[in-house]
C-alpha cells in the first residue's frame, strides 16, 4: 500500500479556506490534517469546532483531527460532530488514555495517539492493540515550520517493530517539518502516513509538492 499524505489546514490561507480545500480536493492527499491547539497544552491557539465544521464542509477526504488539548475527553464528541474521521489525542494529555480511545471507537471514528519528541514509543506497548493510528510528532506541537527532529527516523521504526508484532493495520503518521528532504526516509523506516504544513502551502505550486510527497521520485524535479 502506498504511504498517504495528510497535508495540514494549519499552514493554509484561512481568508481563502474553501479555495484551499477545494485544491486539496483536487489534489493527490488521502486526508486533511485538522491540528485543534488550545493554548495550554501547546503554547499556541488554532481554532476548534467552527472552523473544523466549515472545513468539512467543503473537503471531499476524510479529516484527519489532531487534538493538542489538556483533558481532550471534554470535546470528542463535538469534533466527531464536526465531521472528524479521525480523532487523534496525546498521550501525555491523557489521564485514563485505555478509556479515551473506547470512547473515540464507540463514536465511529480511528482511534489515535500521538507521542511528543520526548516521550518513548515503549509507552504505548499495552495499548497499542487497541489503536488505528499512533503519530509520532517529529517537532514539538504548537506550531508549523519548525525544524525536523532527526530522532524521529529512529521511533518511527521502533512503533514499526511494534505493530509488526502486535498490530500489522496500524497507521504510523509523522507530523512536523516534514518536506521533500525527508519524506522517503520516513518511509523506508516504517511511516505510512505523512503530515505536511508548511512544505505543502509554501510552495510555489502546491499540488506538484502534494504529489511529490506522495510519489518520492517525482520529488528530484521539484
Ligand atoms: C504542529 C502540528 C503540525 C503542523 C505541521 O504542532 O501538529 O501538524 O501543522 O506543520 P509543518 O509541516 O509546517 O511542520
Ligand atoms: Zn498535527
Amino acid at each position: 500500500m502506498p504511504h498517504l499524505i495528510a497535508p495540514s489546514i494549519l499552514a493554509a490561507d484561512f481568508g481563502n479556506l474553501q479555495r484551499d480545500i477545494e485544491m486539496l480536493n483536487q489534489s493527490e492527499a488521502d486526508w486533511i490534517h485538522v491540528d485543534v491547539m488550545d493554548g495550554l497544552f501547546v503554547p499556541n491557539i488554532s481554532f476548534g469546532f467552527p472552523v473544523t465544521s466549515a472545513v468539512y464542509k467543503h473537503a471531499v477526504k476524510p479529516l484527519d483531527v489532531h487534538l493538542m488539548i489538556v483533558d481532550p475527553d471534554r470535546y470528542l464528541k463535538g469534533f466527531k460532530n464536526a465531521g472528524a474521521a479521525n480523532i487523534t489525542v496525546h498521550f501525555e494529555a491523557c489521564a485514563n488514555l485505555h478509556r479515551t480511545i473506547q470512547v473515540i471507537k464507540e463514536l465511529g471514528c480511528k482511534a489515535g495517539v500521538a507521542l511528543n519528541p520526548h516521550t518513548p514509543v515503549a509507552m504505548l506497548e499495552d495499548i497499542i492493540t487497541d489503536l488505528d493510528l499512533v503519530l509520532i510528532m517529529s517537532v514539538n506541537p504548537g506550531f508549523g515550520g519548525q525544524h525536523f527532529i532527526e530522532n524521529t527516523y529512529k521511533k518511527v521504526k521502533e512503533i514499526r517493530e511494534l505493530a509488526d508484532q502486535h498490530n500489522p493495520h496500524l497507521h504510523i503518521e509523522v507530523d512536523g517539518g516534514v518536506d521533500k528532504s525527508n519524506a522517503a526516509k520516513l518511509v523506508s523506516a516504517g511511516a505510512n502516513v505523512l503530515v505536511a504544513g508548511s512544505a505543502v502551502f509554501s510552495s510555489a505550486n502546491q499540488m506538484a509538492m502534494i504529489s511529490g510527497l506522495k510519489h518520492p521520485e517525482k520529488l528530484l524535479q521539484l
